[in-house]
């Protein structure tokens, strides 16, 4: 039936399109099609739309497809819904009525709906393709499955697949996952891990939408092309400001168990604006179509981004949002959510090209108006005496206008007083009408005005370059675990933080106006629309730190900024008074996204701490690259290293890359180190060891299944992961327990149940590595923040 369907519709089309642009799309042969959450939302309005829009560009040129809706519903009741979604597709405006007829009537004879719950749903559907092929006797192309499924089901789904619907026979195996890519650092690396034992990272396709906007997935070309007029003023010396705004009109209402969860910060600020802004800061590529080469300068502008303090972002709510989550949530009256649905973020780059250059990111809900933008503002050297209006006083701008706003369609505007730019593209065209639409206050005829000449959803776009095996459409694991890294030091510092209540729409009027204040970002109005002491219910009562004991052992809990400041307080203390006692303040730090914020704080805040006479040594690290954003040492620079007046050779890496090869234990890296601290540390006995205290209990990289009495008198020692990366280098207890001070850093909900855990132990006190720390003669003390504390 497939062939004989394929028959006609090569015959019958002589449709334009996309031509297939890589080696692996090209291979003849048949394509399955597979979307997990068939019947949702998203399914519904975009990507139905999307897989349809493939076919019609993909049939002509020999391709046959087959496409299975899945779900957990059984098909008697799941098959009528899926079906009234595939029947609202539509075609591309070149078809004629009666083609589009034809082509509709044959995508839903290709399609159908699956059952896709347990293991045995998985392999009869991997039969059921097998089966397929085999009775219309054609090869393979490849698989594509699209989960379009909340991400805590991804590492089960991920596995079903990976154990039952591979292709064989050297058809291509695609898998394209949705945001949310995690919550925080460490969720990401855990979610990365998991998936990362069933995917391997070239079959994973994450997508950002936004990349898949014209006007966005032209920034790079544009500036390539433009790379003549742009080169000599892309620069500090020329560009006042970079903004990227997103802002929305609607509010949350439907999405609130999601949303009260990640708020704005999560939601688009760390996925896509960062995506924009990197577009506009990064190195272009010297291939466009090297995407290995994207991901690295991308990688770049992540790790030259100056971490972010408080000071750097504000944060906003909408005046309604906490009634809507008590409604929709089930929640309590009392119940006040600190969620925000607006946040302005000033980013900086450490970078000598953008030195100083404010970079603005901003979004929100419920605002005057829905428009998304990215604006390059130049700054202008004119002084007007007398008539502003002539064109060498007007603004200097380059525009990315996403869509929607005054303008209604995306463009590239670039001010008139800077260039003309070329049009290389055959898909774009130039707008020379104007209408009396003004854009930032100008009108129009003051840019030079670009538009694709048909406008195509984010989501078809994506769906053509994940069939083409485009890889730099999308999130690469590096990338997504240095955003992370970049946004949830900030994200835990404005925890406890108070958003601005806002009313909403037009009448918020100048309350969430900001103002870039040197490295600062403000609310331009210092109205206090409500205070702590008045938002009742959730993290009221104490600001204070509370000291106590826990396991027996010293305690101190407060909210995580106050913890985080008591504990860099305290490092400063020990770090003073061992200079004092002895010159010098040997200080061991560990890795994990715990100690971020910590390390931002001193990084930050504590001037006078003594770098000069600090040496800092890794409590462990992982068996990886030291310029890889999972090398514990790579954080440890770009958070708190490089802005510290600290000695070059003060830094004492783990050297676990030997040999050009990683933790091989005949290079003697662990023996090495060994001996740099006993040469260096009186005793080897550190005066401070900072410990993040894992969820499943382990410190350092001493784990549950580490043969910790092999250790010996070892002080270092090579050690496996129960997560990726496996393999790595650790101090081991004996280093440890021979501190002078030990702090166990406990942050987050997600370890209250590890706390718990703990507060009931009595004889088995060797279950977690947690509590085999012990220093004697020195002291260790629990820093617990009240989420890990009291859940
Ligand atoms: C999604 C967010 O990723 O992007 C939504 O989850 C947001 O909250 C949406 O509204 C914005 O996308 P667009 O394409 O409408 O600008």
């Amino acid at each position: 039936m497939l062939v004989t369907a394929l028959l006609l519709l090569v015959t019958l089309c002589a449709l334009g399109g996309h031509a297939e642009k890589t080696g692996d799309a090209e291979r003849p042969g048949h394509v399955s099609v597979v979307v997990l959450g068939a019947t949702g939302d998203l399914a519904k309005k975009y990507l139905w739309q999307g897989f349809f829009q493939l076919y019609v560009e993909q049939v002509r040129s020999g391709r046959s497809f087959s496409f299975y809706g899945g779900g957990q519903r059984t098909a008697d009741v799941a098959t009528p819904i899926l079906f009234e979604a595939l029947k609202t597709v539509s075609c591309p405006k070149e078809v004629s009525q009666e083609r589009c007829a034809v082509l509709k009537d044959q995508f839903l004879r290709v399609s159908q709906y699956r059952q896709l719950k347990t293991l045995e749903n998985y392999q009869d559907l991997a039969q059921h393709i097998e089966q397929t092929l085999k009775k219309d006797n054609v090869t393979e192309a490849g698989r594509l499955f699209y989960l379009s499924v909340p991400a805590f089901t991804y590492a089960d789904i991920a596995d079903k697949i990976n154990n039952s619907c591979r292709p064989s026979g050297g058809a291509w195996f695609r898998v394209v996952l949705e945001k949310p890519f995690g919550h925080s650092l460490l969720s990401a690396e855990e979610l990365a891990s998991r998936l990362g034992s069933s995917l391997k990272e070239e079959e994973m396709y994450r997508i950002d939408h936004y990349l898949g906007k014209q006007v966005i997935a032209k920034i790079l070309p544009f500036r390539m092309e433009n790379k003549e007029f742009l080169d000599p003023i892309w620069n500090k010396h020329h560009i006042e400001r970079v903004e990227v705004v997103v802002k929305e009109t609607l509010d949350v209402k439907g999405r609130m168990s999601f949303y009260d969860e990640y708020g704005v910060i999560r939601d688009v600020i760390q996925n896509h604006l960062t995506e924009v802004m990197m577009l506009l800061t990064m190195r272009p590529p010297s291939n466009m179509s090297n995407s290995e080469e994207v991901v690295q300068n991308k990688l770049q502008v992540l790790s030259s981004l100056l971490p972010l303090g408080r000071n750097q972002a504000v944060i906003g709510q909408y005046q309604e949002y906490s009634s809507q989550v008590q409604l929709e949530l089930n929640k309590t009256k009392d119940r006040r959510s600190l969620t925000p649905t607006f946040a302005a973020v000033l980013l900086r780059l450490d970078d000598a090209q953008y030195e100083g250059v404010p970079v603005l990111l901003l979004s929100g809900k419920m605002l005057d108006e829905r428009v998304g933008y990215a604006r390059v503002l130049f700054k202008n050297d004119m002084f007007c005496l007398q008539n502003d209006n002539s064109v060498h006083c007007k603004p200097k701008q380059i525009v990315f206008y996403f869509g929607h706003g005054s303008l209604q369609y995306p463009a590239v505007l670039v001010s008139k007083t800077l260039f003309k730019p070329v049009l290389v593209d055959g898909e774009w065209k130039e707008v020379t009408e104007h209408s009396n639409v003004k854009v930032f206050g100008s009108p129009l005829s003051d840019f030079y005005v670009q538009t694709p000449k048909e406008q195509r959803e984010a989501y078809s776009e994506l769906i053509s370059r994940i069939y083409a095996g485009e890889k730099n459409s999308f999130i690469s694991v590096e990338n997504l675990l240095a955003s992370w890294s970049v946004w949830t030091p900030l994200l835990s510092s404005l925890y406890t933080e108070f958003p601005r209540i806002y009313p909403g729409g037009e009448d918020n009027v100048d309350l969430l106006d900001v103002q870039l204040k040197g490295n600062d970002i403000k609310f331009k109005s210092e109205v206090v629309i409500i205070r702590p002491d008045q938002m009742g219910g959730t993290s009221g009562g104490g600001y204070q730190a509370i000291h106590g004991k826990f396991c027996d052992t010293d305690m101190v809990s407060a909210w995580t900024e106050q913890l985080v400041e008591k504990l860099a307080a305290d490092l400063q203390e020990a770090a003073e008074a061992a200079v004092l006692e002895s010159g010098v303040f040997h200080l061991a730090l560990s890795g994990g996204s715990s100690p971020l914020a910590l390390f931002h704080r001193l990084a930050f805040h504590h001037f006078s701490f003594p770098w000069r006479y600090t040496h800092v040594w890794m409590v462990d690290e992982r068996c990886v690259s030291p310029t890889q954003v999972e090398s514990n040492f790579y954080l440890l620079h770009n958070h708190l290293l490089q802005h510290v007046k600290i000695p070059y050779f003060n830094i004492h890496p783990m050297p676990v890359e030997l040999n050009r090869r990683l933790c091989v234990e005949e290079d003697g890296g662990a023996q090495m180190y060994q001996e740099l601290i006993t040469q260096l540390v009186n005793g080897s006995s550190f005066h401070f060891v900072l410990l993040g205290v894992g969820y499943d209990g382990h410190v350092a990289s001493l784990f549950r299944g580490t043969e910790v009495e092999k250790h010996g008198e070892q002080l270092v020692a090579l050690t496996e992961s129960p997560t990726k990366p496996h393999q790595r280098m650790s101090l081991t207890f004996t280093a440890i327990n021979h501190a002078r001070r030990v702090a166990l850093l406990v942050i987050g909900k997600q370890k209250h149940e590890l706390v718990t855990q703990l507060s009931r132990l009595k004889n088995d006190k060797d279950r977690y590595p947690v509590t085999r720390v012990s220093p004697s003669p020195g002291k260790s003390v629990w820093y617990m923040d009240y989420d890990a504390l009291l859940g």
